[in-house]
């Protein structure tokens, strides 16, 4: 992948992040080839045109969703506002075909009436575009009013990344793809190792590392909204996602859980990503756990955890059960463990390095403790 050079025609366009986890997504970001990224609060900003919003969209594996930003202007009262939405090249972006909604916010203006500001846009792109406005539309447009500037982006993505497209089930709390690609990521996982998750649940770290290590594109196979623009060239869209296939690797990922409908879940959904042939479910629990045969990888897991007390109690046996067959069992492999509670954590017995800070994730904050190599 060549880097992009930026052209007059460039504009900023911003990758959301989980927060906390940006300057991971930076790295990533970079290592796509993508010139210059950023990290800032909530993501990373690189600078680019279409192209480079598409190609973002399909291939970064921990953005929930890309963010084109397509103008800014200065409005100091509503009537200006106004004025300049109504002169505001809409055409060249929007197409007036496909219904949107606006999202307005304010901050430190003297425009502080979100609603009132929508409504002057929607009114300039309904009579200037000619275009539906509609709450329920899915194609979205937000704007920004900050300290008197009015910056204007289209969401680029739609339905959030972490929708591959390709996972219809989901067990009860599945771990986010776009989070399980930063945390494989931030473990160090390249995809030149094997990877276990003995609670896997609906398979997401599996399948995740899988096809990293196959080189599948996360997007492939989903629709994004920027092809509802004025700007999409589907032929050269077909082109970018359909790259030249390569070979599976000889490695293998493999899931365990004992749950029987969880491993059906993995199952189906490894099928549908196309990597049955790289990942091997089990059903059995934690005690049966047995490293796959060749050599050592990255055991990466995200138990149950509680919110209530006797919940936990009950949870602190599991994760001792853990650590005793990681301990005793996994000579040479890592481990990354998810939680939102550091006590469980600690009962594992596993010698952690101090966590990362937490990850907003199901309403809780989940932090990822890690291990070297185990001896
Ligand atoms: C938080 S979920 C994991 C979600 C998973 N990361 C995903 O993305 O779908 C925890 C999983 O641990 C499994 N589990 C609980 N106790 C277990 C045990 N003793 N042995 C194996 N799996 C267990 C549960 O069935 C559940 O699927």
């Amino acid at each position: 992948m060549t880097e992009d050079t930026p052209t007059p025609a460039d504009f900023e366009i911003f990758l959301v992040a989980p927060p906390g986890l940006e300057a991971l997504l930076c790295d990533e970001v970079r290592e796509a080839g993508f010139a210059d990224p950023q990290a800032v609060p909530g993501g990373v900003t690189i600078m680019g045109g279409w192209p480079e919003v598409w190609r973002a969209n399909l291939q970064i594996r921990g953005a929930s969703r890309v963010l084109a930003r397509i103008g800014a202007f200065r409005a100091m009262h509503l009537a200006q506002l106004d004025k300049r939405a109504r002169k505001f090249p809409w055409a060249d972006i929007l197409r007036p075909d496909v219904p949107l909604k606006v999202e307005v916010t304010c901050k430190a203006s003297r425009i502080y009436h979100a609603g009132a500001a929508a409504q002057r846009i929607e009114t300039a792109l309904r009579e200037e575009l000619g275009v539906a406005i509609s709450p329920e539309a899915e194609f979205k447009l937000k704007v920004r009013i900050d300290d008197d500037l009015c910056t204007i982006s289209v969401d680029t993505s739609g339905e959030s990344l972490h929708k591959r497209g390709h996972k219809e089930a989901v067990n009860k709390a599945p771990m986010r793809e776009t989070l399980a690609a930063l945390f494989l990521r931030q473990c160090g996982y390249d995809g030149t190792e094997p990877v276990v998750d003995p609670m896997c649940g609906s398979g997401t770290f599996v399948i995740e590392a899988a096809e990293i290590a196959a080189g599948l594109l996360p997007g492939r196979t989903r629709h994004f909204a920027f092809e509802q623009l004025a700007s999409f060239d589907p032929a050269a869209w077909d082109r970018m996602r359909n790259p030249a296939a390569r070979p599976h690797p000889a490695l293998r990922f493999y899931g365990a859980d004992r749950d029987a409908g969880a491993i059906k879940m993995s199952r189906a959904n490894a099928e549908r990503a196309g990597v049955t042939d790289l990942v091997q479910f089990a059903t059995h629990a934690i005690s049966d756990l047995m490293p796959p045969e060749g050599k050592p990888g990255l055991v990466i897991v995200n138990p149950p955890y509680g919110t209530r007390i006797g919940n936990k109690n009950l949870l602190y046996g599991l994760y001792a059960a853990l650590g005793q067959t990681l301990l005793t069992r996994f000579g040479g492999w890592r481990v990354g463990l998810v939680t939102s509670e550091p006590s469980l954590a600690k009962a594992t017995g596993l010698p952690f390095a101090p966590p990362s800070a937490p990850v907003p994730h199901g309403g809780l904050g989940v932090q990822l403790f890690q291990t070297k190599a185990l001896r």
